[in-house]
């Protein structure tokens, strides 16, 4: 605060902004402060009390965080809560130390403590941070929130929205969330669904549009387990990013838009609906449309619709890895319930607090899965063995799958895997340090769907 006002009154003023600025550099070595802590929100309809959420800065979601590409980001990160806690960057290539995750990374931050996240943004794209220490209650509780990183050119639109995607288990009463993590229920079935669903931390979101005004939608799925299929009416378009990572050519939005926990795809959309209205639907377990986010439209930004958008300037490292000389590694996944392991491998699992495999361990443990050297290609066959589809997530590189004619499909962070299929990843194993592969559904991901690499 005192720092704002000072800038202001120089600016004011009209004294030299370079000494002002330097002094204060000098007295505010402490970089931004990240807080979690406890906070109220109004996630249900206007009528619901508010839900006590743990946040960060107080805000559900947490504070958008816009960062150009190539830019320093340092937060300090304050935990208030009373549980330790660590922030992990989803999807952002950085290094290692810097990864948050409690137990492989770093050491939980305790009550009262802080940590110095310090990290040069090599990517741009739509990215997002949430809890990394006990994940599967704390990102359930509200801590997450977007992590913008700007291209230096950036496309031309008329307005950039980020739609945070999420569900909260909610007391249908007192509308609290729900305070048992750890049902059996969510641990070997699907995972832990809301029973509220909304959009930037709230039931219901709608925006404002005019008639053929161009928006980037920054779409994250930040549920817990929650798979959304998603299809826009009023609304036509282009994807321009999945994951992060902007593809070759824009391409025409899939009819039914699959966005599994952990990923993201950035659009590029005209407002073309004659109506008052356009929509992001989503589709409900009842098999029928949902509004997920409303778009009422009023007046007009032009009277045709503009030319399509040239793709989004490419990340810096995103050649494909060399299939031809790429380690095979295979990861069977298997456990859950209605799965095909034997009653008494299972009651073995389960007496660990587990319902789940990977490559036959039940969490992360001291060994790695796979021990690879700098700049190894690697090709990841995931063979899911299980009833349900799992959302396959590595740390600190993106990977492209194996499509089934041995093309290379986009870079992505985060693969949904089917139940009875296998999917096969490859990537360069070129980020040196112990990446955490787990599945993002939270609930598997603690009940024994947790691995990880180690590249040395
Ligand atoms: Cu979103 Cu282990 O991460
Ligand atoms: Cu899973």
């Amino acid at each position: 605060m005192q720092n704002v006002t000072l800038t202001r009154r120089a600016v004011l003023a009209g004294m030299g902004a370079t000494a002002l600025t330097a002094r204060i550099g000098n007295a505010a070595t402490a970089p931004t402060p990240l807080t979690a802590q406890r906070a109220m929100a109004q996630i249900a309809p206007e009528g619901y009390p508010q839900t006590e959420v743990w946040s960060y800065d107080g805000t559900l979601p947490g504070p958008q965080l816009r960062v150009p590409q190539g830019a320093r980001l340092q937060r300090r990160f304050v935990n208030k809560l009373d549980v330790p806690s660590s922030v992990h960057w989803h999807g952002i290539r950085i290094d290692n130390a810097m990864d948050g995750v409690a137990g492989l990374t770093q050491d939980a931050v305790p009550p009262g403590q802080t940590f110095d996240y310090d990290f040069v943004v090599p990517d741009a794209g739509t990215y997002w941070y949430h809890a990394h220490t006990n994940s599967m209650e704390q990102v359930a509780r509200g801590l997450s929130g977007a992590l913008i990183i700007e291209e230096p050119d950036a496309p031309d639109v008329d307005r950039d929205e980020v739609l945070l995607l999420d569900d909260w288990l909610l007391d249908p009463d007192t509308a609290q969330l729900e305070p048992d993590f750890t049902h059996p229920m969510d641990l070997s079935h699907g995972g832990r669904f809301g029973n509220l669903v909304g959009t930037n931390g709230h039931y219901a979101l709608t925006l404002k549009a005019k008639r053929h005004e161009r928006l980037r939608l920054r779409l994250i799925n930040a549920a817990n387990a929650r798979i959304f299929v998603l299809r826009l009416t009023g609304l036509s378009g282009w994807q321009v990013a999945l994951d992060g990572m902007s593809l070759p050519a824009p391409e025409p939005i899939p009819e039914e838009l699959i966005l599994a926990p952990a990923q993201r795809v950035d659009l590029i959309v005209d407002v073309t609906g004659d109506g008052a209205q356009a929509a992001i639907e989503r589709l409900g377990n009842d098999d029928q449309w949902h509004s997920q986010v409303a778009f009422e439209i009023s007046g007009e930004a032009s009277r045709t619709r503009r030319d399509a958008p040239a793709p989004l300037p490419p990340n810096p490292n995103m050649a494909p890895p060399d299939l031809a000389q790429a380690r095979p590694l295979e990861m069977k996944i298997e456990g859950g319930a209605m799965g095909r392991m034997s009653r008494s491998q299972m009651q073995g699992l389960m007496q660990s607090g587990n319902f789940w495999t990977l490559g036959g361990k039940a969490g992360p443990g001291d060994t790695p899965f796979a021990q690879l050297s700098k700049g190894e290609p690697v090709r990841l066959r995931f063979v899911n063995d299980t009833a349900f589809p799992h959302a396959m997530h590595l740390h600190g590189m993106h990977f492209r799958e194996v499509l089934e004619d041995g093309r290379l499909g986009p870079m992505r962070d985060t693969v949904l895997t089917f139940a009875g299929r296998s999917h096969e990843v490859a990537f360069t194993a070129d980020n040196p340090g112990k990446w955490l592969l787990h599945c993002h559904m939270l609930a598997h991901a603690a009940a024994g769907m947790s691995s990880w690499i180690d590249v040395t």
